[in-house]
């Protein structure tokens, strides 16, 4: 009994830390919400190829006209708002006010409608967000090459669309599907790599349509997208499952990491594929073993990335449905950014595969993984939307993704020999050869990340949690109400009858042991949450998603 008030104290401290940390999400980069919208009436039949420029590895930008001025956008596939700086011919202001939160800032200003081109596609009044005000983006965006950004990613996750109410706020594919040109509600896209010889000077973006020699894409697996319904369909991405043991590391071993979603089947971790993130984000963990056994390795705390010298050639790749996605050497580590070690002052090359940054993780304990452009440079990538669109009848079955690798392994090679070491194949070196694990380098953990790893964990488990509060509660009561209804029968019966006194003085012992146990197990369940690497067994076992 006197363990019921550290539990009660525990019960209630969950609490507060729910109701606390469920403000975080939301200004998370890709807040969203979902409604259902009504019909929309504009034409085009034409299929849509469309170029896209690649600015230094870190964005991918394709062009859209909207009220008759050509705007190059920023591909999303982590979003789903459109939004432009600058002026717009022809536009009509809605005068509501929406701010979007990015990684780059907060997009703030009003809804307008204005006619739309996209590739041959027109539609007309597309809201979208006219952003006035960009006093907190933190880069000059028009000078990295971009006037706004479209978010491809599902129509539910539209705040305008939430904003408005009405389907003109639906996502621009959503109405470009919308319009039944086609019997096939995808989107394809095929990023190339800057200063590699042997990718195409171009991107590629299209709608329903495949991008012409990529045709065996469509034989790939369908990787089904991984719902997410924690609460309703807000935050909903790209998002599937990885193969178990799906991530090999450098050394050619699968690297083993425990999912924080807790619906994922065991060894199994969930990806977001986002276009909008330069970096893929991973579990510290994963990070630490795919560089820190790097000879020469440095974690930059203030970057929060890993420095590794650039002729260090890593492979590592993903599996998804049964096929190996490798990844390029020249995208496992990075030489697109100005950075040296700082302890030797040398040149050294970013570990693209970065430990998952406060603003990334997922604090509702949705995903492990964001796969940015450094992965998805190595893939041809169909997205079909199927009935995430809405206000159609057409192709509506169940989302999917479909990938094609696009790396081939002895040619990355060569490349990399070619690029980082000046044609000299070094590859073998000894100065090459991985730490043994024993002497694996772990980066420092911050503070702010292990309150977040405890909040997911609370997060995304607060229906069990609650459950397992309620349940010790009853045990409690019940134990109660036992011993007083006891404690008044042993007594009446040892006013009865003296020579039952022994077998009942031995029962009430053992059967209230018996009781106790359960909840006093409970307790020690619950202050041993760990913040990482939850595990899955107990009553904090996931339930939901399939
Ligand atoms: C495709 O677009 C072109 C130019 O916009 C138009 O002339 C042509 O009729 C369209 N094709 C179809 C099948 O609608
Ligand atoms: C638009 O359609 C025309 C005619 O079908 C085609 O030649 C052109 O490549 C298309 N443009 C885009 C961007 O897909
Ligand atoms: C966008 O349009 C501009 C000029 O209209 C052109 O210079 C640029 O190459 C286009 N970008 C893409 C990605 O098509
Ligand atoms: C597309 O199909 C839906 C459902 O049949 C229909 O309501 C809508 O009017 C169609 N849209 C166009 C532009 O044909
Ligand atoms: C990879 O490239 C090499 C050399 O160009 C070629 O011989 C090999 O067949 C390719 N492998 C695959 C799987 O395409
Ligand atoms: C990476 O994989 C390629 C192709 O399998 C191989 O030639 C190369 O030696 C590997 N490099 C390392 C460091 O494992």
């Amino acid at each position: 009994m006197r363990s019921l008030l550290p539990f009660a104290l525990l019960c209630l401290l969950l609490d507060a830390r729910f109701a606390n940390a469920l403000t975080f999400p939301v200004r998370t980069r890709t807040a969203s919400q979902r409604r259902s919208g009504s019909g929309l009436h504009s034409r085009s039949n034409n299929d849509t190829l469309l170029p896209v420029k690649n600015t230094q590895n870190s964005e991918y930008i394709s062009n859209i006209t909207l009220g008759g001025r050509e705007i190059p956008v920023l591909l999303d596939t982590g979003s789903s708002d459109l939004w432009v700086t600058g002026t717009v011919p022809n536009t009509n202001d809605l005068g509501k006010s929406v701010s979007l939160s990015y990684a780059v800032g907060d997009a703030a200003g009003d809804v307008n409608t204005a006619t739309l081109n996209f590739g041959n596609y027109t539609v007309e009044n597309q809201a979208y967000l006219l952003v006035t005000d960009t006093a907190s983006f933190s880069i000059n965006i028009a000078a990295e090459g971009f006037e706004g950004l479209i978010g491809l990613g599902p129509n539910t996750g539209s705040v305008i669309r939430d904003k408005i109410g009405d389907s003109r706020g639906d996502s621009v594919l959503d109405r470009i599907f919308q319009q039944n040109a086609s019997d096939s509600n995808y989107m394809t896209v095929l990023l190339n790599r800057e200063g590699d010889p042997k990718s195409p000077p171009m991107g590629q973006m299209s709608i329903s349509e495949i991008v012409p020699g990529y045709e065996d894409v469509t034989s790939m697996p369908k990787l089904t997208v991984e719902k997410v319904h924690r609460l309703t369909d807000l935050d909903q991405h790209w998002q599937t499952y990885t193969d178990v043991n799906g991530v090999i590391g450098p050394d050619g071993n699968p690297i083993k990491v425990e999912s924080i979603v807790p619906s994922a089947p065991d060894g199994q971790l969930v990806v977001v594929f986002d276009s909008g993130y330069t970096l893929p984000q991973v579990p510290r963990d994963m990070s630490d073993a795919i560089y820190g056994r790097v000879q020469g390795a440095e974690y930059d705390t203030t970057a929060g990335v890993w420095l590794i010298p650039c002729d260090q050639m890593l492979n590592i790749s993903f599996k998804f449905g049964g096929h190996d996605y490798p990844v390029h050497p020249l995208d496992t580590s990075s030489s697109e950014f100005d950075m040296v070690f700082p302890s030797t002052g040398e040149v050294a090359c970013v570990g693209a595969f970065q430990p998952i940054s406060s603003s990334a993780f997922s604090l509702l304990g949705e995903y492990d993984i964001i796969l940015g452009m450094s992965f998805i440079r190595n893939v041809y990538a169909l997205f079909d939307y199927g009935n995430f669109v809405e206000d159609t009848d057409h192709d509506l079955g169940e989302p999917f993704i479909q990938l094609l690798s696009t790396t081939n392994l002895t040619e990355a090679h060569e490349t990399f020999v070619q690029v980082r070491m000046s044609g000299v194949d070094n590859t073998g070196a000894k100065s090459q050869w991985l730490l043994p694990v024993s002497q694996e380098v772990h980066s420092p953990e911050t503070e702010a990340e292990k309150k977040e790893q405890y909040e997911e964990y609370v997060l995304s488990r607060w229906p069990e949690i609650f459950v397992g509060c309620l349940a010790f509660v009853i045990i409690v009561m019940a134990i109660i109400i036992w011993r007083c209804c006891f404690v008044r029968r042993r007594r009446r019966a040892a006013q009865q009858d003296s020579s039952l006194l022994p077998t009942a003085a031995g029962r009430p012992q053992s059967s209230y042991k018996q009781l106790e146990d359960p909840s006093t197990a409970t307790l020690v369940d619950m202050q041993r949450i760990p913040p990482r690497s939850p595990s899955h067994d107990g009553y904090l076992s996931g339930t939901t998603v399939h």
